[in-house]
């Protein structure tokens, strides 16, 4: 039997065609007579804008919903800047897709011995020997606390910069089932591990309520359904020292809220030093999640923006838009095996010193995406 996969294709604005049309190259490599890839391409972001006035249309959200995976690129650039903002601006069209999809994980792989390895070694500004096997992912909480809860602030707030905001409020609300999914897709990935990896869920329970709660779910939720995934609580500000001064010791599944989530994700950024090869993902749950109301969904998009400076100059790097097609593999497709051909055609090509300027190199980006499918 043949097995299709729908994929929506989003490249968005700025060097987001370039990158993409090189993850589309090696997402294709893998075709074969029982695996067919139907690929939908859209307009979202500013382009989207250009052709329809909207940031994303309805038919684009309804084409995500109907999707086995969606790619994406980036969306955004100063031809936009000053015009719209919100929803309405470019970046509100992610956003409003993140919310249709309910996407409430976002995964940041974060490894100094898979595919950045060399890069790893070469950009970071860790010393090696801290660096060394460092190999985690960061699970943030996307769809609740601070940044979905009620705000209250002046209403002048428009103006800032001309006012004084007397007082501002963000509430910070977690509800049980919210931490409840978060937590068990956290273990799903803990258990694709063999041995399983331990999970460590982050929070400030010693000051925040919502906190205690996350912490009471989390250890209910694990205890009861994931008896043999071992959790660690680790308070947030601590994580943040250790992931500076002892990585490796946070390998693993690191399950924080949205907050938490936001900075380590970040952080966890500069161990391998550079954003041109990190990719991410954001899922509403696995496939095979008996707890989904809906089909599994998963987003696939590198962690760099839409560089608009270099966009149109075949020199923006392909590598994180190209992990993004291994995490799509590994995570909606189930393409474990093919997930980790990806990864090892990149860190060879990587390896042999084939490299776009961001990485000092001086090939191209399509040399790139050849090399890699080259590889494959
Ligand atoms: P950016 O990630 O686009 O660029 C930051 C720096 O990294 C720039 O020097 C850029 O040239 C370089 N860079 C980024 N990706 C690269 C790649 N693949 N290869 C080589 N160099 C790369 O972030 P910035 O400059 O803050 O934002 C630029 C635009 O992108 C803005 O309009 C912003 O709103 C948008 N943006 C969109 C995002 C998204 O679509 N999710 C995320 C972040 C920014
Ligand atoms: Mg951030």
């Amino acid at each position: 039997m043949v097995k299709s996969h729908n994929i929506l294709v989003l490249p968005g604005d700025g060097i987001g065609p370039e990158v993409m049309a090189e993850a589309v190259k090696v997402l294709e490599t893998f075709e074969t007579s029982e695996r067919k890839f139907q690929l939908r391409q859209e307009l979202i972001g500013g382009c989207s804008i250009d052709a329809t006035g909207k940031s994303v249309t309805e038919e684009v959200k309804q084409a995500a919903l109907n999707s086995d995976a969606v790619l994406f690129a980036a969306v955004g650039g100063p031809k936009w800047d000053n015009a719209r903002r919100g929803l309405d601006g470019p970046e509100g069209g992610l956003l409003q897709l993140r919310k249709a999809m309910d996407i409430y994980a976002n995964l940041r792989p974060c490894s100094a011995t898979s595919p950045s390895a060399s890069i790893a070694k070469e950009f970071s500004p860790f010393r090696e020997k801290i660096i060394d096997g460092v190999d985690f992912v960061v699970v943030r909480e996307n769809c609740g606390g601070a940044y979905f809860g009620r705000k209250v602030e002046d209403p002048t707030y428009e103006n800032m910069g001309l006012i004084d905001i007397l007082s501002a409020m963000d509430e910070w609300g977690y509800s049980e089932e919210e931490i409840k999914r978060v937590a068990r897709l956290s273990a799903e990935i803990a258990l694709r591990h063999d041995p399983p990896w331990p999970v460590i869920s982050l929070d400030k329970a010693n000051v925040l309520a919502s906190s205690r709660l996350w912490r009471r779910v989390v250890e209910k939720t694990i205890a009861e359904e994931y008896p043999q995934v071992k959790l660690v609580h680790q308070l947030a500000d601590s994580a943040s020292l250790i992931m500076a001064t002892n990585p490796r010791s946070l390998n693993g599944v690191i399950l924080a809220d949205n907050t938490f989530g936001d900075m380590l994700s970040d952080q966890a950024g500069s161990i391998v030093g550079t954003l041109g090869v990190l990719p991410s993902a954001s899922l509403n749950g696995l496939p095979g999640d008996k707890n989904l109301k809906t089909r599994p969904y998963g987003l696939y998009e590198p962690t760099h923006g839409s560089a608009p400076t270099i966009a149109g100059k075949n020199i923006a790097n392909p590598v994180a838009m190209i992990l993004c097609v291994a995490q799509m593999f590994r995570y909606s497709l189930d393409m474990e095996r093919e997930a980790q051909q990806v990864e090892d055609a990149v860190r060879k090509v990587l390896d042999s010193g084939l490299r776009t300027p961001d990485l000092r190199g001086k090939s191209s980006t399509t040399e790139v995406g050849d090399a890699i499918v080259a590889a494959l």
